[in-house]
């Protein structure tokens, strides 16, 4: 056997006789083995050794918004479609013309704040007020 398998072979029954040798299944770990299990799992880059030089990778999270067809789809179309409870309908030229008729701005603060049957965002509440408004547009582009 070479050293390297050896050592592997070792390294290995170590682990195994450890993971046995609990005769409880629950492994209660100590704050020192938390924090050494911690240190072996946080991603590479963190620790740094001395003289190291410090690159960082930067991590860019792009939340990129639900575009007006998806908010629609998923929040509105329930009620939208259909016209329940009074809501306009979507493609109904003429009752959404009525709506405009108080300008677009309070027709998207009705929506975000919610008006009589309309439920605040739709009930939409991880909407952002521009996904509110694109849901909107989405609905107006195909509503004239
Ligand atoms: C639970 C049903 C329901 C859902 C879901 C719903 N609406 Fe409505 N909506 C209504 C009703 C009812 C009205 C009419 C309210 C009134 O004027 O009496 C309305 C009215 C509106 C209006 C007109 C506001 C105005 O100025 O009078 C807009 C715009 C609107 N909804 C957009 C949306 C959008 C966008 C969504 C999804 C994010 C949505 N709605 C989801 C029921 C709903």
């Amino acid at each position: 056997m070479s050293h390297p398998n050896l050592f592997a072979f070792l390294l290995f029954s170590t682990l195994l006789l450890s993971a046995c040798g609990a005769d409880n299944s629950d492994v209660e770990l100590t704050e020192n083995q938390k924090a050494a299990v911690a240190e072996r799992i946080a991603p590479a880059g963190h620790v740094l050794m001395e003289g190291q030089s410090v690159t960082t990778t930067e991590v860019v999270t792009t939340v990129s918004a639900r575009s007006g067809d998806d908010i629609y789809n998923t929040n509105c179309m329930a009620c939208h479609n259909s016209g329940i409870a009074g809501a306009p309908k979507y493609g109904d030229i003429s009752a959404w013309a009525l709506k405009l008729e108080k300008g677009i701005d309070a027709v998207y603060a009705n929506a975000i704040n919610g008006i009589r049957g309309m439920p605040a965002r739709g009930t939409c509440m991880s909407c952002s007020d521009d996904e509110v408004k694109s849901a909107i547009d989405y609905i107006l582009a195909n509503s004239k």
